[in-house]
């Protein structure tokens, strides 16, 4: 893998800059899915063993002020639950008092800092931002793999400053996903679905050199029924991404790549969306919210997943917090996980909301081959393009 790995430092005694991802659902000031917070337990554990000072640093939505819903303060007690061990928090990231409440910390100690994303910088990539963040520590550890596709200051920017260290979730997530591709078992069938359109639609064009299908779900699809002269009503979609999506159907079309789109819906009227109100996709009217596909369209995707051996998803294809809304995210969850455990099917499923939808359809890790914490992340992986938090982690080895 050739990343400097933290089982290869001593951190006794030592202030240590952990980078992970919280960026996890919160409903009513409580988090909803634990499961990135789980996954970066064996990291914080060892430094704690270390005699470390664990200072532990993440992002938390896309907030455009100090919005108190997207604190993490609202990760606290979670965290702290985990570890069987009091977290300490401190409201701000950088400066004399963060400095102060490090000084009086105690070795094995953890404290959580505020949502780095409340400051600029941070999604600059700022160099000064990064300078100052890294003046409180003496070591820093990415353990971050589902934001590494991020150049932002607390990945990239800051292995400029401090000796830099890979936690074992990063680790983990490379092993696996490098196992399971290495499989390279076709037919291989992608879905991607969600709501981060932006980010993602790029990743389709790379995704359609390589995949035999590729399912759309989530507003991603809305986007590709406009192009395709298809009325949305009142989906959601992106503005100006015609001529992504153009290179997207080029790119499947020399490669073989057939995409899959939604035969049937399920639309909210009004927003009332306690009823999904089935609808041909030809046929959306004007006031129509698309929200989830049809039963026509679950059952060619499910053949479509029955005749491949591959399976990578990244996004839910409806809005399943709706229960309206459910069927087609869960639906296909239940095949995918169905076929992998009678071993016909390997599959890696990707991504927070992904994470939120298993635990929605009441299966586990195990119900499938592997399942990522990242979404953005785990498709630029795919994608072939080395993500900057860990090119930053390279180079700091040199
Ligand atoms: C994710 O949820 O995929 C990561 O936390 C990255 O979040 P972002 O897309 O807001 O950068």
């Amino acid at each position: 893998m050739n990343i400097p790995s933290i089982e290869n430092c001593d951190f006794q005694g030592k202030t240590v800059l952990l980078r992970v991802d919280f960026n996890v659902p919160i409903k009513n000031g409580k988090v909803h899915d634990n499961t990135r917070i789980l996954r970066t337990l064996p990291t914080i554990q060892h430094l704690i063993n270390a005699s470390a000072k664990v200072i532990i640093i993440s992002h938390l939505g896309h907030p455009k002020t100090k919005d108190s819903s997207l604190s993490l303060r609202n990760i606290v007690e979670t965290l702290s639950q985990l570890l069987k061990k009091e977290v300490k928090f401190i409201d701000t990231c950088i400066g004399q008092r963060v400095q102060r409440a490090i000084n009086a910390m105690s070795r094995g100690d953890v404290m959580l800092l505020e949502n780095l994303r409340f400051y600029k910088g941070e999604e600059q990539n700022d160099l000064n931002f990064a300078k100052q963040l890294a003046s409180l520590a003496d070591i820093y550890v990415n353990d971050a793999f589902s934001c590494s596709h991020r150049a932002h200051a607390s990945i990239s920017c800051i292995t400029k400053f401090l000796p830099s260290y890979a936690g074992f979730c990063l680790q983990n997530e490379l092993k696996h996903l490098e196992k399971v591709i290495l499989f390279d078992a076709k037919p291989i069938t992608a879905i991607v679905g969600g709501a981060k359109i932006s980010t993602k639609i790029k990743m389709l064009i790379k995704l359609a050199e390589k995949v035999n299908y590729l399912i759309l779900g989530g507003a991603i699809t809305n986007n590709f029924l406009l192009f395709n002269g298809v009325s949305v009503g009142k989906s959601f979609f992106q503005n100006n991404v015609n001529d992504l999506l153009r290179d997207v159907v080029e790119t499947a079309n020399k490669n073989n790549c057939k995409i899959i789109m939604p035969e049937d819906v399920l639309v909210a009227v009004n927003s009332d969306y306690s009823t999904g109100i089935l609808r041909k996709t030809e046929s959306i009217l004007d006031n129509d919210v698309i929200l989830d596909i049809g039963p026509q369209t679950l059952s060619t995707i499910s053949s479509v997943i029955a005749s491949s051996k591959t399976l990578l998803w990244n996004g839910p294809i409806g809005v399943f917090e709706y229960s309206a809304f459910a069927n087609g995210t869960i639906g296909v969850m239940k095949v995918v996980s169905s076929l992998t455990r009678k071993g016909k099917l390997i599959s890696v499923v990707g991504g927070g909301d992904s994470l939120s939808a298993i635990n929605a359809a009441g299966l586990t890790d195990k119900d499938f081959t592997y399942v990522s914490t990242g979404g953005g992340a785990f498709l630029n992986w795919l994608s072939d393009d080395e993500m900057p938090g860990v090119a930053a982690l390279r180079l700091a080895l040199d």
